[in-house]
């Protein structure tokens, strides 16, 4: 079943979304050389303490930390540690904020200091992916038409898009339905209506879309090592369009 939220409930998810928005914001200064990915989970639990909210991930079926934290090869679910991010590399950080009991959810890839040419274009274009479904997210339009608009951008641009890893719906719990798949055919699957809110979040691989877990149990990494990044956001479907409840300042 598909919890459909009225507009006043849209309201404390955006709510919920901007106070994750300016944390990531902050992310993008803090994340440098020299610093740890435990050091930057303990930022954000701060963060949204401070701003009355709460790390939703947190003891979310199991999971320890308030972040994900995946650096290079590390798809997503990777865990926050005392290594110190090096120049070049690329993280993602993904955490869900909860205000009130209503949730928001956003993904980020950054750069760390200067990043290769290559990196580069991964991101600009895992972005653009993010993007590209977003803009198909109307009333009346297909969850296909979504996964379709991801993937064909992604794959024109010479990336693969990981399958283990969708997007969902998202309200007073983290996963909700339905599924949002960043593949695709036009015109499949369920009719978008107003009041539904779901995540779009699309990884995409520099190489083969394959992954691996690793030991840890909680973090996949690419299966031929390349790099992966993810970008992600809360998005309600309303009357007016896609509503992004997660865009940063
Ligand atoms: N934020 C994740 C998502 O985009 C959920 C993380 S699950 C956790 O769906 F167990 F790692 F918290
Ligand atoms: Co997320």
């Amino acid at each position: 079943m598909i919890n459909i939220k009225t507009e006043s409930e849209i309201e404390k998810m955006k709510n919920a979304g901007h106070i994750l928005a300016e944390c990531h914001n902050r992310l993008r200064n803090l994340v440098q050389p020299g610093v740890t990915t435990l050091e930057l989970d303990q930022y954000v639990d701060r963060f949204l303490q401070d701003h009355g909210a709460n790390a939703a991930q947190k003891g979310y079926m199991g999971y320890p930390y308030a972040i994900c934290a995946s650096v290079n090869d590390e798809v997503c679910h990777g865990l926050p540690n005392k290594k110190r991010l090096k120049n070049g590399d690329i993280l993602t950080i993904d955490f869900v904020v909860d205000l009130d009991g209503w949730l928001a959810d956003s993904a980020w890839s950054y750069g760390v200091g200067t990043i290769s040419s290559e990196a580069e274009r991964l991101l600009d274009v895992t972005k653009k992916a993010l993007y590209k479904g977003i803009e198909k997210a109307h009333i009346g339009n297909y969850l296909g038409d979504i996964g379709y608009s991801i993937q064909s951008y992604a794959e024109k641009k010479g990336y693969s898009i990981v399958r283990e890893f969708i997007g969902h719906g998202i309200g007073r719990n983290i996963h909700e339905e339905p599924q949002v798949h960043h593949v695709g055919e036009r015109y499949t699957g369920i009719q978008l209506k107003e009041g539904m809110v779901i995540t779009i979040e699309p990884i995409l691989n520099q190489g083969m879309p394959f992954i691996a877990m690793a030991q840890d149990g909680w973090t996949a990494l690419t299966f031929d090592g390349q790099l992966s990044a993810q970008y992600e956001h809360t998005v309600a479907i309303t009357k007016n369009g896609p509503l992004i409840l997660t865009e940063q300042p």
